[in-house]
């Protein structure tokens, strides 16, 4: 038998039967109830209980705490898997084998440079420009070098158009962290792998080659692994929402890395290295624990929209704070972040909300112990993000039952008032 819901409107005597699919029902079904000449429709402020897609990337399962890319759990991945290698799967829905990984590897390291030109745009940002405004301009502005953006129903093109953006990500990046520190730029090097070559990238100084620790690369891997997606969050939700007027993939992008500009979102692990600086000893937790208690502030890297337990990725993370910190000597504000996680897991204001750590509470600590200034821990969300952001990009363009997005508003203003000249205006 079909599952449905009946629907009865005392009111008006009227009766509705939805159909219950996946767990859903149609909101446009609501519509046949008439409300006073309006229709029926539902008022979901934050997407709060409202699915927008189907989507065959990422499972999350909030209350439980797993998060699979393609069916494969986040843990495994981050174990065994380098991030292009994760970065394939989430694209094409299955791992590569070794042949398709080489050659995925070749054409994205083929891209990594940027076009002349906008090295030109990068120099005219004032010095103390924040990365991730640098970022979201220049990955805007690959669209007036790369107009083929625009045939994306022929996957020749979107293919070649993903393969440029993930290439030149961290290129763009890493010029970017330069100019703010007036270094030069470092041009990509063709025989280091993804992370190294970023990491070269920024770090290159004087010496004839760059090695990093692989310990340090590794920790890189992992990061960007467990950043990769994260289905339909507020930047991806952003990317869905502009290519459903038909945009290419750069505009797209670009409003994803606006998205995850804001300190609610990816700028949450920025913030959360602020706490623990003005936090700054652990006999002060108390205290500050006290504020949030209030409402004065929040706890940032606590809390998810999401997960209702702890967030499986702040669970690798915090081991990989322990590799990183065995190669650039302890942060003493882990000894800070791990009191505030013992009163955050205790205290009775944090279990009740169910408020965990997420993914930013410790990887601010990382990045800052890896040389990276604050402002571009962002960046270092975004970077991989895009492969996240180009799979649901590919997914929403060949998914016929996507509209351009157009909420709907419960209007509240004045109506049809007579126009008040100038004179007569208080
Ligand atoms: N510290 C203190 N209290 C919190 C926190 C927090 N970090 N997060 C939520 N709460 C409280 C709220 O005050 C609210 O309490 P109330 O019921 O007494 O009013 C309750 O928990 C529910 O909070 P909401 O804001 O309604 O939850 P929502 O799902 O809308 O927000 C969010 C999720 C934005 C992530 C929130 O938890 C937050 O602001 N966290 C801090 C910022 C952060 O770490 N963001 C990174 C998220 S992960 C990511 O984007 C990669």
């Amino acid at each position: 038998m079909a599952d449905i819901l009946q629907i009865r409107r005392p009111a008006s005597g009227t009766e509705a039967e939805l159909a219950i699919t996946e767990a859903t029902i149609r909101a446009t079904e609501l519509r046949q109830f008439d409300i006073s000449g309006e229709p029926l429709a539902t008022f979901d402020p934050g997407f709060m209980n409202t699915a927008v897609c189907h989507s065959a990337i990422t499972y999350i399962d909030g209350d439980a705490g797993v998060l699979e890319y393609r069916g494969y759990p986040i843990a495994e991945l981050a174990e065994h898997s380098t991030y292009l290698e994760v970065a394939y799967l989430l694209l094409n829905g299955e791992l590569p084998n070794a042949a398709q990984l080489t050659q995925w590897e070749q054409q994205v390291t083929e891209h990594r440079t940027l076009p002349d030109k906008l090295k030109t745009v990068l120099a005219g940002f004032p010095y103390d420009a924040h990365p991730m405004t640098i970022l979201m301009a220049s990955v805007a502005a690959f669209y007036s070098f790369y107009p083929d953006a625009r045939n994306f129903d022929d996957p020749e093109a979107r293919d070649l158009n993903i393969t440029r953006l993930i290439a030149k990500m961290p290129t763009l990046a890493a010029f970017a962290y330069r100019k703010a520190k007036a270094r030069p730029y470092v041009n990509p090097d063709d025989s280091y792998g993804y992370c190294h070559n970023f990491l070269a990238m920024l770090f290159k100084q004087a010496e004839r080659r760059y090695v990093a620790d692989p310990r340090l690369i590794r920790a890189m891997e992992v990061l960007f692994i467990l950043h990769a997606d994260h289905e339909q969050n507020c930047s991806t939700n952003a990317v869905r929402s502009v290519a459903s007027s038909g945009n290419d993939l750069y505009t797209c992008a670009s409003a994803g890395i606006g998205a995850l500009h804001g300190p609610l979102h990816g700028g949450a692990n920025e913030a959360v290295l602020k706490m623990l600086r003005e936090i700054r000893t652990v006999d002060r937790v108390p205290e500050f624990i006290e504020g949030v208690k209030a409402g004065k502030v929040r706890m940032m890297g606590f809390g998810h929209r999401v997960y209702k337990n702890y967030d499986p990725r702040a669970k690798i993370i915090k081991k990989s704070v322990e590799d990183v910190f065995e190669v650039t000597g302890v942060n003493p504000l882990l000894e800070v972040a791990k009191e505030l996680e013992r009163y955050g897991l205790e205290d009775e204001y944090f279990v009740k909300r169910r408020l965990y750590p997420n993914v930013d509470f410790y990887s601010g600590l990382i990045y800052e112990a890896l040389g990276f200034p604050p402002e571009m821990f962002t960046v270092l969300f975004a970077i991989p993000r895009t492969s996240g952001w180009a799979a649901q990009y590919q997914e929403f363009i060949t998914d016929p039952e996507q509209k351009i997005a157009r909420p709907k508003q419960i209007y509240t203003g004045s109506r049809t008032r007579s126009y008040v000249p100038m004179e007569e205006r208080d």
